[in-house]
């Protein structure tokens, strides 16, 4: 049969998402199962939300608002930059895609620390870059040094996940700037802080404060996490005006839906119950930490809503053994389990389940 579609995306992994949470029930004759595998915050949609969805949904016979004015204006308002600079999409990764495509001509490359989010080599691919992967250093993280190091002529952007998903690690300010003054100024750099709410280190910096002004980066959040938006698909981007205005150019027509747009409206003026949300999520991630390394499970330092477990070549028997029990955790073979932090009594069913996993 004559061949439709581009070879080179055959040997492209699929995007798992997280297993669905009815079926499994169902399947082991359960009451009910635990989801804690997409990274999702546990506790609703924030007051008004709802609210502000349905009257939305009144009007969805239109067209919304292509230039996204309100909403870009009040995160503009929010963070002190000018509304010009700020891009949204529907949800950051898509934002990723059109930065990639933005940026990189079929053949250039994009450097990212691996392993880091599993859409990274998606989206290269997808935009015919070529990916190069610098592996995590021995604590988990970014290798910055490395990946200075793997830049070429042929680098259009890098991306650095911080805090990395899936391990939870930070990179600290010290070590940013160093590595920021060292790429090249005609290398993107995209800082994706899909997770920043959940940062307590003083010392790991909010990049929109700390790094926003510099000419050749990107600073790619998230309402999916922390704002509770993850069903509604809103992300957005902040960068230098020129940037902005050609990424603006490429973005797919009125991605940012009417009912989006009304959602991140509502859920921004939560920013208290956002942040009280958040403390309840460091709190448990300290617990989770804590049990699991008394399970003698390595669990780095996690800035993030999750934890990771490094388990090796053990990955995919203990997430199975868990997905036995009702809890699904996300295993990402052979390195390690990644753990989002739940509600504190899905916590413990999760707990549960892993002494359970490891002793079997
Ligand atoms: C590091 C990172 N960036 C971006 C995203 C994408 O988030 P969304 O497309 O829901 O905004 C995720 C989601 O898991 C993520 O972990």
């Amino acid at each position: 049969m004559t061949r439709l579609t581009r070879a080179d995306l055959d040997a492209l992994p699929n995007y798992v998402p997280g297993r669905n949470v009815a079926d499994l029930a169902r399947e082991l004759g359960i009451a009910e199962a635990i989801k804690l595998a997409s990274n999702e915050v546990p506790y609703g949609p924030l007051p008004g939300v709802v609210e502000a969805v349905t009257e939305a949904v009144s009007s969805v016979h239109r067209y919304p608002d292509m230039g996204v004015v309100r909403l870009r204006e009040v995160i503009g308002e929010r963070f002190g930059v000018d509304p010009a600079r700020v891009v949204t999409g529907c949800g950051s990764v898509a934002l990723a895609e059109i930065l990639a495509k933005s940026t990189c001509l079929p053949g250039d490359e994009i450097v990212y620390s691996w392993r880091s989010f599993e859409a990274y080599p998606i989206i290269a691919a997808g935009g015919g870059a070529t990916s190069v992967r610098v592996p995590n250093t021995a604590g988990h993280g970014h290798d910055l040094s490395a990946m200075t190091g793997a830049i070429t002529d042929q680098t259009r952007m890098v991306f650095v996940c911080n805090p990395n998903n899936p391990t939870g690690t930070a990179l600290r300010k010290a070590e940013l700037d160093r590595f920021l003054d060292s790429v090249p100024s005609d290398v993107l750099v995209v800082l994706d802080e899909a997770y920043r709410e959940f940062v307590t280190d003083p010392e790991v910096p909010d990049a929109l404060e700390t790094y926003g002004d510099r000419h050749n980066v990107v600073v790619l959040r998230t309402m999916s996490k922390a704002w509770g938006l993850a069903g509604l698909r809103m992300g957005y981007l902040v960068a230098q005006p020129e940037v902005a205005a050609t990424i603006r150019k490429v973005v797919t027509p009125f991605s940012t839906s009417t009912v989006a747009q009304a959602a991140a409206l509502a859920a921004l003026e939560q920013e208290d119950e956002v942040r009280r949300r958040c403390s309840l999520v460091v709190a448990e991630r300290s617990r989770l930490t804590e049990a699991l390394r008394k399970l003698s499970i390595d669990v780095p330092e996690s800035q993030a809503n999750f934890v990771w477990l490094p388990l090796g070549d053990r990955t995919a028997a203990f997430a199975a053994a868990c997905e036995n029990r009702g809890v699904i955790v996300r295993g990402f073979q052979p390195e390690g389990v990644r753990v989002t932090v739940g509600t504190p009594e899905e916590n413990d069913l999760f707990l549960a389940a892993a002494e359970a996993a490891l002793n079997s």
